[in-house]
């Protein structure tokens, strides 16, 4: 088969994109009552008109335990209308929308949600300094069946896609983790135990929404953790996921929110701008261990490729490149591997018109450092702090 170009029309399930460009879920935290703002529809029509295929809102926690700061959108019939505005503005540029549905899992925020975390196994979470509580198969039932009222949520507003969360920790990547998930039930334990909540959100979310909408799962390929999820395993959980039917296309991420935040973004640490987000007495713990909890790794472009060619040999489905991905040159190269769509976050961060710079001039260069100063933004309006604010 050819190698596809890039910037031509795709379809994704039952969906038809205008590029295979898509914008990666960056948590805009805009969203102060856990509603739609202006600020959140310019943010994506602003993405739209800059030329991307789809973009991704994040994040429409399935469960209102599930967010990782209260201000967060959680699915449920009030947010369907702000939703719907949103989607609209998306549509009127010619983008597709898609909503990143999950669950946070351990990686919630128990003081700003006002309500326990959940994990496969109790324990104290670094972010919050609060213990989680292990999640009953009563939770697990309940989580499940949210997802899928959130996927019909994001029908009702017009979306064309739906992103289900299985990676960073969050709630169904740490069943997937040997090392958070210590049960002795039918969750925990060996892989095919461990892999039974994504399979069975994934089965819950078709079922509910069958082809009206296309459904992607963002997987993570490994957490980055000793110990913890590792290629061999996630890529049996991908054929299974495969088998299973339940998805149009896997994004591939890797790394841990509660764990190992940088391995997933590579480059500078942000340390000071972080550990100035945070109240006492985590602002002081984050000072003395930070190193060691923000750990350094080189930024490269297309830094999941290597991982990501692996699944790409072991499954069929339709897999999203993600992780450095900035200039064509990286877009082409993600075609030539095999890959169907690329996701791009920082750099559409810092130029949401890139894709619109790169059609007109293939030689065009991203301007984003990779320097991670927008990863604290998500607590004040997630943006590119090179970006002048107004
Ligand atoms: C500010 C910021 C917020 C993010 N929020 C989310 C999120 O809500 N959900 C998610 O799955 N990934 C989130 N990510 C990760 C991105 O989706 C993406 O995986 C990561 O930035 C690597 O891709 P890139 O090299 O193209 O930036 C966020 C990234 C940034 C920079
Ligand atoms: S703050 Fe801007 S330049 Fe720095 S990583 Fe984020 S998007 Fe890129």
């Amino acid at each position: 088969m050819p190698t596809p170009d890039i910037l031509a029309p795709a379809t994704l399930g039952p969906i038809t994109l205008r590029n295979r460009i898509i914008k990666a879920a960056t948590f805009e935290g805009v969203t102060p009552d856990a509603l739609v703002t202006d600020e959140l529809i310019e943010f994506h029509r602003a993405v739209a008109a800059g030329g991307a295929g789809m973009t991704t809102v994040a994040y429409c926690a399935a469960s209102p335990e599930g967010r990782t700061d209260r201000h967060q959108i959680y699915m449920r019939p009030e947010a369907v209308p702000g939703l719907r505005r949103l989607t609209d503005a998306v549509h009127a540029e010619g983008a597709k929308a898609s909503a990143q549905i999950g669950h946070a899992g351990p990686v919630a925020n128990a003081k700003s949600n006002r309500r326990t975390a959940l994990a496969p196994s109790a324990q104290i979470s670094p972010l919050s300094m609060m213990l989680t509580r292990s999640a009953t198969k009563a939770d697990i039932a309940r989580i499940t069946a949210d997802h899928a009222r959130a996927a019909r949520h994001a029908v009702e507003s017009g979306f064309d896609a739906v992103e289900i969360h299985f990676g960073h920790n969050y709630f169904t990547s740490a069943f997937l983790s040997p090392k958070l998930n210590r049960r002795k039930d039918e969750y925990g334990g060996s892989l095919a135990n461990r892999a039974r909540v994504a399979r069975e959100v994934a089965a819950a979310v078709r079922a509910e929404v069958g082809a009206e909408i296309a459904i992607l799962a963002k997987l993570n390929m490994d957490d980055g953790v000793p110990g913890g999820f590792w290629l061999e395993e996630s890529m049996a959980v991908a054929q299974w996921l495969e088998q299973d039917g339940s998805l149009d296309a896997l994004e591939l991420t890797c790394g841990s929110s509660l764990k190992n935040p940088m391995y997933l973004f590579r480059g500078d640490v942000p340390m000071k701008e972080f550990a100035a987000t945070f109240p006492q007495p985590t602002k002081l713990g984050l000072q003395a261990v930070g190193r060691f909890f923000l750990r350094t790794y080189p930024y490269e472009p297309a830094y999941m490729l290597e991982s990501a060619r692996q699944f790409r040999a072991a499954v069929k489905m339709p897999l999203v490149l993600l992780g450095g991905i900035t200039d064509r040159a990286g877009m082409d190269l993600a075609m030539a591997e095999g890959f169907d769509f690329v996701a791009m976050g920082r750099a559409l961060l810092r130029e949401p018109d890139l894709i619109n710079k790169i059609a007109a001039d293939a030689a065009t260069e991203s301007l984003c450092i990779h320097c991670n100063k927008c990863m604290p933004t998500i607590y004040s309006g997630t943006r590119c702090v090179l970006v002048p604010q107004g």
